[in-house]
């Protein structure tokens, strides 16, 4: 039997509660599927951090980069610690530590009324968004000058290297030529100089896929154009800020933040997979939290490692719970509870396999 090991990091707020849902989908699909995971809880968050001081014990995360196939996070976040701190100590750390350069997030419809947009059919919005990981505004260095005179000046660097612009948009032409082979590149290089590097490369690298029909766009006609022409996107390459921006655009157009699930991935190396809602510290423990997108991370993670079933098997069962009016994609409001909606998709399953 195929045994995967899998790192669990489910964090704060409705992190837990989510993931709970999580691991219920991944134990049905185990012995559904017949495959095997090992899982490993590791507490990191802001609990820990108050009780320990700790934010990621480092022998853990050489553990897991050594020894995982796969992880599964949570959320990250709490009103009581400085912003960033645990973002960065934790989120930023795996992404940046084990390079997972590409930040892939579906934009996709699980059911008609999900999509908030007028005159527009599910079809109409697939999209897949690679959002660069690992370098831009969230690497770049902060300088404050003169603090508290009238000359205080902050300043964030931006930065791009060769080697990060050309794995990332060479990812994403990969990614196209799986799907409709149309790469979109949404930048700033009319504003932002030092986007020229992404334009550079993304015309260099065509030339290696032929088949893929290229395109760009600036990130603000961007915005507009997935409202009002979403059909005309299919895969979408992008620096990190701006990936981290339209993806809460695109997942509201998907209906709402509680259904979008994101993967950080490096090809070859351990990947981690995540809802891309935050902690929602206000609502933890209420269960009125969409455990959808961190199911269906978790089915995408089983997907990566091996399990190929398992994603069709969890996005059929949830298109399925919308289609029948059993569950909603309420992020944060909803009024079927969180353990409820777990256990519908995993009996859901059970009958699509058992049909
Ligand atoms: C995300 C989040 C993070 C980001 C935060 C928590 C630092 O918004 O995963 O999209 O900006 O990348
Ligand atoms: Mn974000």
């Amino acid at each position: 039997m195929k045994t995967y090991k899998i790192a669990v990091i489910p964090g704060d707020g409705i992190g837990a509660e989510v993931v709970n849902e999580g691991i219920k989908v991944l134990k049905t699909l185990e012995d559904l599927l017949k495959f095997k995971a090992e899982l490993i809880n590791y507490p990191f968050g802001a609990d820990h951090y108050l009780k320990t001081g700790e934010i990621f014990n480092q022998k853990d995360f050489e553990f897991i980069k050594n020894n995982s196939d796969a992880i599964l996070l949570g959320a990250i976040g709490d009103p009581r610690i400085e912003p960033g701190l645990l973002e960065f100590g934790i989120v930023g750390k795996l992404r940046f530590e084990l390079d997972l350069y590409a930040n892939v997030r579906p934009i996709k419809v699980y059911s008609e009324h999900l999509l908030p947009l007028k005159n527009k059919k599910p079809e109409d919005l697939d999209i897949l968004v690679i959002r660069e990981n690992t370098e831009d505004c969230y690497r770049g260095k902060t300088i404050v000058e003169n603090e508290g005179k009238e000359s205080e000046r902050h300043v964030q660097e931006m930065f791009y290297t060769k080697n990060g612009t050309e794995r990332v948009i060479r990812y994403a032409f990969q990614m196209a030529m799986k799907r409709k082979k149309k790469l979109t590149l949404v930048d700033k290089r009319n504003a932002i100089k030092a986007h020229e590097i992404y334009r550079k490369t993304f015309v260099k690298l065509s030339r290696e896929f032929p088949q893929v029909e290229i395109d760009y766009a600036y990130v603000d006609a961007f915005c507009m154009w997935l409202i009002k022409k979403p059909e005309y996107f299919d895969t979408v390459v992008t620096t990190n800020l701006f990936g981290d921006i339209v993806t809460d655009l695109g997942a509201a157009l998907q209906g709402g933040m509680g259904i979008a699930a994101g993967a950080n991935i490096h090809p070859g190396k351990v990947s981690m997979f995540e809802p891309i809602h935050g902690s929602a510290p206000k609502y933890k423990n209420l269960k009125k939290a969409s455990p959808l997108a961190c199911i269906l991370a978790t089915a995408w993670m089983l997907d990566h490692v091996g399990e190929t079933k398992a994603l069709p098997l969890v996005e059929n069962a949830i298109k399925d719970l919308f289609k029948e009016k059993k569950i909603d994609a309420a992020t944060t409001e909803s009024a079927i509870r969180t353990d409820v909606q777990g256990d519908l998709v995993c009996k859901k399953i059970e009958s699509i396999l058992h049909n």
